[in-house]
């Protein structure tokens, strides 16, 4: 896989943008069940499914069911942090985005939509 690196981006396009995403000026480049997409610096991977579902509809979770504050594990992910790291456990919650993460299975409750 080549290697992958943030791109600028104009930022937010809404308030609403703002609040979930913040001021955002870089797009990290993330592979979620082995499809590259462009997500949001400084944010969580549960955030940045979030940006993926608003913003291009490639997946779909059921956000009212989780905590968002790592208090109960319900949005425990399969992941690799970069491209040649062993799959882990993480909490797509307590994830930072990074360039070049893997998602390799969603949240509980979370599906592609491709
Ligand atoms: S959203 Fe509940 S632990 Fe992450």
């Amino acid at each position: 896989m080549a290697a992958l690196f943030p791109r600028p981006c104009e930022g937010p396009s809404s308030d609403e943008e703002v609040d979930l995403f913040g001021d955002y000026r870089q797009l990290f480049p993330i592979h979620v069940l082995g499809r590259l997409f462009w997500v949001p610096e400084d944010n969580t991977v549960l955030r940045a499914l979030q940006f993926l579902e608003l913003r291009e509809g490639a997946v779909r979770l059921p956000y009212k069911d989780y905590c968002w504050n790592d208090t109960k594990g319900c949005c425990e992910m399969r992941y690799r942090p970069t491209p040649e790291a062993e799959v882990v456990p993480a909490r797509a919650c307590q994830t930072r985005v990074a360039p070049g993460l893997e998602v390799v299975a969603l949240p509980k409750g979370g599906r592609a939509c491709w």
